[in-house]
């Protein structure tokens, strides 16, 4: 559970980023996916992250501090087309760099929306997580926009994709940050992992 979770820094680089004395969870995805506002649901805190309707919201590094423990990272989102391919190159190096030199980063929840079909970009990341050895779980956000079985149906898809390339599947939620759900999930698997 989250008792207390406070804004720490915004860092425009790794090297910027608190010491990394406590273990550290990420959210990443593309842009909009809904990042930002799951950290908010999952804190219960309206604004502790900002979020819009406009991709590229969340342009730096931001560390939240959860319980005193661990730390809970907001990170920009990639693939957004709308900035210039030069810009686009910037947010990718901040993003691999933080990933491949945070030495407490435990790991990374990879946000996908659940109303779309497996889409290249995302694959294509996990796949440089795993070459790159970074251990990562899958988030379907969102799940409120879809009725009936359509999300059970869009994660078998998902994972039918998966099974393609890799022989074991990484840990799989469905949430919503509307209906602040799936996070209890997210956080008994923080709960487990985050002593070092
Ligand atoms: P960037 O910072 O731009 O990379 O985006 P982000 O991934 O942080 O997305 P953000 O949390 O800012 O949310 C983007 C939009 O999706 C906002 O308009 C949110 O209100 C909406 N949204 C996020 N999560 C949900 C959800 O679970 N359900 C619904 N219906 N809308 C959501
Ligand atoms: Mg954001």
């Amino acid at each position: 559970m989250i008792k207390t979770a406070e804004f720490i820094k915004s860092s425009g680089k790794w090297q910027d980023c608190p010491d990394p004395v406590l273990p550290e969870y990420a959210f990443i995805g593309r842009s909009n996916v809904g990042k930002s506002s799951l950290i908010n649901a999952m804190a219960n805190k309206k604004d502790l992250a900002k979020t819009s309707q406009t991709p590229g919201k969340t342009q730096l590094i931001n560390h939240f501090l959860i319980n005193e423990e661990w730390y809970l990272t907001d990170l920009p989102g990639y693939g957004y087309a709308k900035v210039s391919k030069s810009l686009r190159k910037d947010f990718e190096k901040l993003i691999t760099q933080y990933i491949l030199n945070r030495t407490n980063l435990v790991n990374l929840f990879v946000l996908i929306d659940i109303r779309h079909s497996p889409q290249q970009i995302d694959l294509d990341f996990m796949q440089w997580c795993g070459e790159s050895g970074i251990p990562f779980s899958i988030v379907f956000t969102k799940a409120d926009k879809l009725r009936g079985n359509a999300a059970v149906k869009n994660t078998e898809e998902y994972r039918k994709k998966m099974e393609e390339f890799w022989d074991e599947l990484p840990p799989m939620y469905i949430t919503s940050a509307e209906k602040k759900q799936g996070g209890d999930e997210i956080l008994s698997f923080i709960e487990k992992t985050n002593q070092f």
